[in-house]
């Protein structure tokens, strides 16, 4: 929208964009909150437009577009800003902008609104009415469309020119919006489509969004894992990448973030508790917790999904694995709940402050609690990873607490949405779930559909350890490499019909677990879990539905879920 009035004013000759450049440009995307607002106020857009244009000021001649935004534009966006604030929404939407512009007539734009009758009144019950109606945008043939999907990106690019407002509006702000959060393929669509490896005009980063791009940055060894990294970049990109320097820190020993053979040498060591073996040792016990928190809901025929099953289970599992006591579970749901918070895109530094918290919290639990299994040993997987303690080739106990972490972390949250994500695909597309229910056995083939379809985890990074060639674009040694697997899972090049959710895919080699050196060492137990969640849901309640009224979608960037999922069993 700013990209439109920045073009807008600078169709007339205008150096700068005015406030009445982004009105026009609200009024131009007849689908957006703010040009819908004005109908609902009985506003006739064009009319609307024309009298705009008539006073729009022309100054000079006509130039690609204007250069940055002066200051009736700063003072309508400040202002919606502060809207949107108020009414406790995470996005700034040009609904704001109506809202606001009654309020503004020191601007000759909002004396002009309040002369064609918006009143202040008329555009909040608008607003309001709109929003309960959850904020529909119908372009008419009942697609929806609207701000994020109509971006079109490259025009960022200009925002650069006014940084701070292109961080807060569209950076910060339009990632948390409701239409990117709840649906954000269309965007990465458009990515791969038109700028497969690109250079992010606002971020010292490179996003790919092909499958083969991906792999690459995944398998190749010229990428490199860096904790530190994260750290080069401006604040508000760590907090969009869930990377505070906190984090980045204390992970410095996870796994995850190491390159062999530091990397080689702790992944074996916790690989142990991962062989087949044990994994199949644990599906008796996965296949009691799952019957026991369905049975606890069963006689009121009604479940929420995510609280009863999705997200007790995984963290029952990998408690259970670490050898951690499970009567203190709810205090790890706490510590990983308090830490997941943090990770939100519309984390507020309170949230950074509980998170850090949080994690002393566990490192004290760790130090009282679990060092001394070193002297009862017993068969956990902590206990015996505290044996190789000081041994050659054996862990630090550093080590051993930063990777607990990672596997409580990564074990967790990723589990539960794998499980939330699938049932949300399960009864959006109910074809799938009658097939499902008619041939139970297709239940391995469904969850690897969901997870390419779905991917619990939509992104992760890489630092080029040297100069290379990538899509055709050169990107130098050090530079931070954003691998988009939610966009590689659907890339055409790779998979047929790749918005199609279909649970009997063939050939599904999707990279939401990653792929090479550090392919998730939790996918086995993963796919268990997720497989016998559905097959008892499947079993027992083959009517089950969603009642739900829409899908409150987690922010952030990383990791895609729902809040909530209730459903009627029977
Ligand atoms: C649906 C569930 C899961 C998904 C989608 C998932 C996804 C991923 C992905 C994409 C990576 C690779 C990241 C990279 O290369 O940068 C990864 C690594 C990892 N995952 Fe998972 N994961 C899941 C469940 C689990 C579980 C249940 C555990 C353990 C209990 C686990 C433990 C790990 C660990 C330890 C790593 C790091 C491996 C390494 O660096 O060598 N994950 N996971």
């Amino acid at each position: 929208m700013i990209s439109v009035a920045l073009e807008e004013a600078g169709r007339r000759g205008c150096e700068t964009a005015a406030a009445e450049h982004i009105v026009l440009a609200v009024c131009k995307d007849s689908n957006s909150g703010g040009a819908i607002t004005m109908r609902r106020c009985g506003l006739s857009l064009s009319e609307v437009s024309a009298r705009i244009d008539a006073y729009a000021a022309a100054n000079g001649s006509p130039r690609q577009r204007a250069e940055s935004l002066e200051s009736s534009a700063l003072r309508l966006l400040d202002a919606a800003a502060s809207a949107a604030q108020g009414l406790g929404h995470d996005h700034v939407g040009t609904e704001h902008i109506a809202l606001v512009l009654p309020q503004l007539d020191t601007l000759q734009v909002g004396q002009l609104f309040l002369k064609m009758g918006l009143t202040a009144p008329a555009a909040q019950e608008a607003v309001e009415q709109w929003i309960n109606e959850g904020m529909p945008r119908s372009d008419g043939n009942g697609r929806i469309t609207g701000l994020l999907e109509k971006l079109r990106l490259h025009k960022l690019k200009k925002l650069l020119r006014a940084p701070a407002i292109g961080w807060k509006i569209f950076v910060r702000r339009s990632l948390g919006h409701p239409r990117f959060v709840s649906n954000p393929y269309p965007l990465y669509r458009w990515l791969r489509t038109r700028e497969p490896v690109r250079k992010d005009p606002l971020a010292p980063v490179w996003i790919l969004t092909r499958y083969d791009d991906v792999a690459t940055m995944l398998r190749d060894a010229k990428f490199r894992k860096d904790p530190f990294a994260l750290d080069r970049l401006p604040r508000l990109v760590r907090e969009q990448l869930d990377a505070t320097p906190d984090r980045v820190d204390s992970d410095a020993v996870s796994m995850l973030f190491l390159d062999p053979p530091q990397h080689t040498r702790i992944r074996s060591l916790f690989a142990r508790a991962f062989t087949p073996a044990s994994l199949a040792a644990l599906r008796s016990r996965i296949e009691l917790i799952c019957r026991k928190r369905l049975d606890r809901v069963h006689a009121s025929g009604q479940m929420e999904l995510i609280g009863d099953l999705a997200y007790p289970l995984p963290v029952f599992v990998i408690v259970e694995m670490l050898g951690f006591p499970a009567e203190d579970y709810e205090k790890f749901k706490r510590w990983s709940d308090e830490m997941t918070a943090s990770l939100a895109l519309n984390a507020k530094p309170e949230h950074h402050a509980i998170a850090a918290e949080a994690r002393d919290q566990l490192r004290d639990y760790f130090d009282r609690v679990v060092l001394p299994m070193k002297n009862r040993p017993a068969d956990s997987l902590i206990s015996r990873l505290l044996e190789t303690e000081g041994q050659p080739g054996g862990l630090s106990r550093e080590e051993i607490f930063s990777n607990s972490v990672l596997l409580l972390a990564a074990g967790h949250e990723t589990t539960t949405n794998l499980i939330g994500n699938g049932v949300v695909a399960l009864m959006q597309n109910r074809d799938q779930w009658a097939q499902l229910v008619a041939d139970p056995l297709l239940v391995e083939s469904a969850v690897e559909e969901i997870l390419r379809y779905d991917s619990p985890v939509q992104w992760t990074s890489r630092l080029t350890g040297e100069r290379m060639e990538l899509g055709g674009r050169t990107i130098e040694a050090g530079e931070i490499i954003l691998g988009c697997v939610g966009a590689a899972n659907r890339d055409p090049s790779k998979f047929a019909d790749p918005e199609r959710f279909d649970i009997r895919r063939a050939n599904n080699k999707h990279l939401s677990f990653g792929t090479g050196v550090h392919f998730c060492l939790g996918a086995a137990l993963a796919r268990m879990e997720a497989q016998i969640a559905l097959s008892m849901l499947i079993e027992r309640y083959p009517q089950m539905k969603w009642t739900g009224r829409k899908l409150s979608w987690m922010k952030g960037l990383t990791f895609r879920g729902v809040r909530f999922l209730p459903l009627a069993l029977r």
